[in-house]
């Protein structure tokens, strides 16, 4: 309980802090989370700055914990408990405005009013906002039991107790020692004592760092990117030229005809209609996506994406065209996922100038950008795009051209797996149970159907005429049959709208763990073989690549980790029975070795 001791002295700065007999006041600009939240709940007063940088949250469930320096009493009592229960279940961020009208700060004003606003709490200082009627309703001793089966209930939807303890205890806490402030705040150190040394909070908190490392890959270069054009108005190029917009970027769109990018437009509308809330604010974003047919923007712009179809001879001719019409400064990026990049780069006058931008669909949920870079490409562009990720708000993760590149490379056999399986008469419904069992956001099966079935099948093509192996008779039936996956309601699986119609599960044919194993190993087994080829420098890039690009079950700190906790030997010896069982592309790879040492 070391931990827990550790927290209590903070328990008591903090309640010195609060008891303290002049006013106190915390003035929040930027980012107030977690601690810094804690510390400015302790104060008697909060003043936020209402500007854009301005975020306040208590982010700690995402890494596998809840607030530990006195928030799970103080926000409760600040604001609710079904508010605070929101940003703690969540881990979401607010802004000012937002923290202001639910009544977790006591003012959000313009910077050039906070003096003022401070001045004025201390001198006419107003009375403690009271909790409204129902707020209290929810926190009594009667009603905390229901009220918490409720918020149990709730998390239960999102988040499985045996992979993720952190919200239920936090639940659990709040429903034992909602009614007595001392016995909550030793108890809130205690359960963090308890959830600090988990085998989730540790994996959570590695990834945490991670993440931090992939941002400063970005941060290193200096590359302000102002202008983006890009080329190709489809499913990915309509949603990164949205998506560059809303982040502040002037961006010009361009396809071969103004009816194409129509519905990219369109889309791009809903959405800032839907996340900007500000009517200025959208206005600005709307303003900033301009349709380009005659492709103008390229002679202006800081970079270009190429997103046109999949087809070498096209990608080809368009990047001559691009190279002759860009700055000699502009960064030239496609965002092809199976084309080697020394393919398209051959047709350019000076190939080094081309790094591939690879994002993930759908654009704006995926995290992750694949930065990928071939033999001859200039390091400089790779640390430019490194940087573009991050002004865009994304992470770049590093990887060399390589069939399939890293993310596609691992997911592929693990989505030809379930396909075998479905092809040997097992349900897809039971197939993508064993898969969430372990921890995946959704199963195998509902993936592939929402990547596209024909994206699956071409990129299983490529891998298997350049690394051996076969694709599921399953996969290529479905294409024919014009059975694409979600995008046209027909895959594996059946859609409505946006909802996925799953058929009853059948009792599964095998145990699910012998599914899982199945499963999991052929994609843990891929990212051996992508760290023995060097596809990417180390396995915690592998780790932090396939949990923020595919969602890889977080609380096992991603499938390396994974495998080194059940222990490289016995993964390899499980390996080597699936491949007597099953086939050769079981058979553990030689980069084994290097993992084991
Ligand atoms: P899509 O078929 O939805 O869109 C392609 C667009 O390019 C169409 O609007 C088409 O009119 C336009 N186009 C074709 N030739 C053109 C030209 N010469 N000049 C201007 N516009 C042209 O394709 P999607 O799915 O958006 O894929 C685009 C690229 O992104 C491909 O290279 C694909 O491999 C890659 N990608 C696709 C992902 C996906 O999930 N769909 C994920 C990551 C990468």
């Amino acid at each position: 309980m070391e931990t827990a001791n550790k927290i209590d002295i903070v328990h008591e700065l903090f309640s010195r802090i609060e008891r303290f007999p002049f006013p106190t006041v915390a003035r929040v600009h930027g980012f107030c989370l977690g601690g810094g939240l804690e510390l400015a709940l302790a104060c008697r007063y909060r003043v936020a700055v209402d500007d854009d940088r301005t975020r306040l949250g208590v982010p700690e469930i995402l890494l596998g914990i809840h607030p530990g320096f006195g928030g799970t009493v103080r926000l409760i009592e600040r604001i609710g408990v079904l508010a605070a229960m929101d940003l703690m279940l969540t881990g979401r961020s607010i802004d000012a405005r937002r923290a202001a009208k639910m009544g977790l700060v006591d003012r959000a004003v313009p910077e050039r009013h906070l003096d003022n606003a401070v001045r004025a709490l201390i001198l006419q200082p107003p009375a403690r906002r009271k909790l409204p009627l129902t707020a209290k309703l929810t926190n009594t001793r009667i009603s905390r039991p229901v009220v918490a089966a409720l918020l149990k209930k709730q998390v239960q939807k999102r988040a499985p107790e045996k992979h993720y303890p952190a919200p239920y205890a936090l639940v659990g806490l709040w429903r034992e020692c909602g009614g007595d402030r001392e016995e909550m705040f030793r108890e809130e150190a205690r359960s963090i004592g308890r959830l600090f040394v988990s085998a989730t909070s540790r994996n959570l908190q590695r990834l945490f760092s991670l993440q931090e490392r992939l941002k400063s890959i970005g941060r290193e270069s200096k590359f302000p990117v102002r202008h983006v054009h890009v080329i190709g108005a489809g499913t990915m190029g309509g949603d990164i030229a949205a998506w560059c917009a809303m982040r502040g970027m002037r961006v010009t769109v361009q396809d071969r005809e103004i009816a194409f990018v129509a519905p990219a437009i369109k889309r791009a509308m809903a959405t800032y209609k839907s996340r900007i809330k500000d009517r200025y604010r959208r206005s600005q974003v709307q303003d900033n996506l301009i349709v380009d047919i005659e492709g103008s923007g390229i002679a202006r712009a800081d970079v270009i994406i190429e997103a046109i179809v999949e087809d070498l001879d096209a990608k080809r001719r368009l990047f001559q065209q691009i190279e002759s019409g860009a700055r000699s400064d502009a960064l030239i990026a496609t965002n092809t996922s199976s084309i080697p990049l020394e393919d398209i780069g051959d047709a350019m006058q000076d190939g080094s100038r081309l790094v591939g931008i690879h994002f993930f669909n759908p654009v704006a949920r995926m995290q992750l950008i694949e930065i990928i870079s071939a033999a001859n490409t200039d390091p400089l562009q790779t640390d430019r795009a490194a940087a573009f990720a991050v002004q865009i708000d994304r992470q770049p993760l590093p990887a060399n051209s390589s069939p399939g590149f890293l993310i596609n490379r691992i997911l592929s056999p693990y989505l030809q797996e379930a396909m075998t399986l479905v092809d040997e008469g097992i349900s897809p419904v039971v197939v993508d149970d064993a898969a969430t069992q372990f921890g995946m956001p959704m199963g195998p099966i509902e993936l592939a159907d929402t990547v596209g079935l024909d994206i699956c099948l071409s990129v299983g093509e490529v891998l298997a005429a350049k690394l051996g192996g076969t694709v599921p008779d399953s996969l290529r039936a479905k294409v024919q049959q014009g059975r694409l996956g979600r995008k046209n309601g027909v895959g594996f699986y059946e859609y409505k709208g946006k909802r996925v119609v799953r058929p009853k599960a059948e009792s599964a044919a095998l145990p699910t763990r012998d599914l899982a194993d199945r499963l999991i190993l052929r994609l843990v087994n891929e990212c051996v073989a992508c760290l023995r080829e060097g596809v990417v420098p180390d396995a915690d890039l592998i780790d932090v690549g396939m949990v923020f690009g595919t969602g890889f079950a977080p609380f096992r700190g991603g499938p390396i980790r994974y495998a080194l906790d059940r222990g490289a030997d016995e993964v390899c010896a499980r390996l080597e029975q699936l491949c007597n069982d099953h086939g050769e592309r079981f058979a553990p790879d030689a980069g084994w070795e290097q993992v084991k040492n």
